[in-house]
Order: structure tokens, then C-alpha cells, then sequence
């Protein structure tokens, strides 16, 4: 896999629409509705793919949905974190430890890890957009020394629905990133902040010229963080937004995700802010 020019180009040789068969190795329950799995492929071979890729996972018999990958790119195994929203994503929440499960990909391109090199990285992510731009924090962390300043701004509904809680901690503990969190309801025990994360945006002091952002949440909170560092003098250029939409093939033939001019699948899912901003206002095809 190489992201070095910005384009990701699937790593494993395999027919684009045939699913490989993994299988189920942890379940962790994440947050209320949101289960993380980890995978190992049933051939052994190891699952390649850049920060920002998305998979069809199969549940057998039930059918396919888009899930980003939310592991470590360096290391195995295959992680992703799944919330359950339709048939798709229940079935896949409910594997066990040792059932298969279909695994077709890494399809798209990533997030800007090339582009990002000697800039300030500021990540932004709303409830579950933290499950694809993990892979990307991994990669800023393991190769620190490439980037500048790491920030993290996350932002979720309730103190419960953290997701990835005890990493988020540990990210908060390190001296080489600064980490914000914010809650849009807290209860009595909650002692950080509290309000939408693009509050978290305002506090921020960064260099819009040398700073370069990775958005990733529901729609209107990426909008609206988006025009937030816009009004804070950062480029559309250097703003960049992971889309989804609904998915068939994943590899720009079904026109499922297509958005204009632009499929989802293909060109995206993430994209500068530049580009999406037309095709915000289209809504889910
Ligand atoms: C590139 C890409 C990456 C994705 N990454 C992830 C991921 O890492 N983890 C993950 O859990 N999902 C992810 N998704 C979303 C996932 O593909 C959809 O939620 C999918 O539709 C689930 O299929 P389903 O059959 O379970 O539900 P569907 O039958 O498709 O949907 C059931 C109901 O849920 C609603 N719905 C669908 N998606 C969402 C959503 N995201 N949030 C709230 N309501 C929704 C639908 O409108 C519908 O009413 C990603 C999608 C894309 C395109
Ligand atoms: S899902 Fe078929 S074109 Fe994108």
C-alpha cells in the first residue's frame, strides 16, 4: 500500500467483489450501540490498507455494509467499530469470537498523510468519526517526528458514548499531543466541557498557514466545523471531510454513492472541503 502521492490503491489482488473470509478474534462493547471487532483473516495472510479506507464487511446471509477500518495501519490485527443501525450492522455487532465474517477491500482514498508531513495536525471528530481517523492518529504517532503539533478535538453526545475511552485518556496523558473533549449532555459526575465541538474550535490557538485538518462525524457537525476554521483563516484546500453515503460496490460501478460528479467510493470517501462544500447541500441518495 502506498499513500506517498495521496492515491491508495488496494494492496491485495483479489477480485474487487469477492469477499475474503476472516474471522471474529475480540468483541468489545464500545459504547452504547457500537461494538469494536477484530479480525484475522482466514488465509493468514496480513490486511494492508492507509488511514481513512473503508471495507465491505459481509454478515453472511443478512448482507454488506461500508465500515471504516479503526485499527492500527502498522500492526495487526484488522479492526473495525461498527454501530447498529440496520440489519447489516446488527448482524455484525452480534458475531462472536470465532465467526466469519466477509471482508471485501480497503477501498478509497485516505486521509492526507503525505500532504499532512511537517504541518500541525488537527483532528476533529464527532461520536463514532473517531473509529476512522484512528488509524490516522496511530500513524501521526507512530511516526511522530514527520508532524508538527497534534491536536485532537471530540466531541460526543453523552460521557458514555466515548468511544475508545481508555485510549482517549492515554491520548490525554501524553506530552506530545494535546487532546479536548467535550460532551453535549453531562451528568454530575462529568468535570470537562461541555457543548457542540466546534466550541472546543474557538479555544484553539493554531497557525491556519501550517495546519492542516481531518474532520469526521455526522454531517452537519463536519459542516459546521468546516466554517468554523474557515472563519479561522484555514484554506477550504487544508480541510479535510470523510463522506458517507450508501454503498453497493464500492469500486465506482453501482452509482449507489454517487454525489454529482463524484462517487464516494472512488474518489472519496475523504475529500477537501474545496470539493464537498457544492455537494454538501445534496442530501443521502
Ligand atoms: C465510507 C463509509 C465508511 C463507514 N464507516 C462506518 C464505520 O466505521 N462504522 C459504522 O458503524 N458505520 C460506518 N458507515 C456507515 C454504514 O455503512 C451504514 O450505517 C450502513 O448503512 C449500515 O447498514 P445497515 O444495513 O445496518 O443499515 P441500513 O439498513 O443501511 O440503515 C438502517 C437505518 O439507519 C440509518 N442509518 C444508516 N447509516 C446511518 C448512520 N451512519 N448513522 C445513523 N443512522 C444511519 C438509515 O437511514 C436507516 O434508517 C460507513 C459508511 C461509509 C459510506
Ligand atoms: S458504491 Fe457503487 S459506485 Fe460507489
Amino acid at each position: 500500500m502506498s499513500d506517498t502521492a495521496g492515491v491508495l490503491k488496494p494492496a491485495s489482488a483479489a477480485p474487487p467483489m469477492a469477499p475474503r473470509v476472516a474471522h471474529v478474534r475480540r468483541r468489545r462493547h464500545d459504547a452504547p450501540d457500537a461494538w469494536t471487532l477484530e479480525l484475522e483473516m482466514a488465509d493468514g495472510a496480513p490486511f494492508n490498507y492507509a488511514p481513512g479506507q473503508f471495507n465491505m464487511l459481509t454478515a453472511f446471509g443478512v448482507g454488506e455494509a461500508a465500515i471504516s477500518v479503526s485499527g492500527d495501519p502498522a500492526k495487526g490485527p484488522l479492526i473495525h467499530t461498527i454501530r447498529a443501525v440496520g440489519p447489516v450492522s446488527r448482524a455484525l455487532t452480534k458475531l462472536a469470537p470465532g465467526d466469519p465474517i466477509g471482508v471485501r477491500g480497503p477501498f478509497g482514498v485516505g486521509w492526507p498523510m503525505a500532504q499532512a508531513e511537517g504541518k500541525d495536525v488537527l483532528l476533529v471528530a464527532g461520536g463514532l468519526g473517531l473509529a476512522p481517523l484512528r488509524p490516522a492518529l496511530y500513524r501521526l504517532l507512530g511516526e511522530r517526528a514527520r508532524y508538527g503539533k497534534v491536536t485532537l478535538l471530540f466531541g460526543a453526545r453523552r460521557p458514555d458514548d466515548i468511544v475508545f475511552r481508555r485510549e482517549v485518556e492515554s491520548w490525554r496523558g501524553r506530552f506530545d499531543m494535546e487532546v479536548e473533549v467535550t460532551v453535549d449532555h453531562a451528568g454530575p459526575e462529568w468535570r470537562g466541557h461541555v457543548g457542540v465541538v466546534t466550541g472546543l474550535i474557538s479555544r484553539q490557538a493554531f497557525d491556519p498557514s501550517a495546519t492542516i485538518a481531518m474532520v469526521c462525524g455526522p454531517e452537519v457537525m463536519m459542516r459546521f466545523v468546516a466554517m468554523s476554521l474557515v472563519d479561522r483563516g484555514l484554506s477550504e484546500d487544508f480541510i479535510y471531510l470523510s463522506m458517507e453515503r450508501n454503498m453497493k460496490c464500492a469500486i465506482g460501478h453501482c452509482g449507489h454513492c454517487q454525489l454529482g460528479p463524484t462517487f464516494i467510493c472512488r474518489d472519496g470517501p475523504v475529500f477537501t472541503f474545496t470539493r464537498l462544500n457544492p455537494l454538501l447541500a445534496v442530501k443521502e441518495l
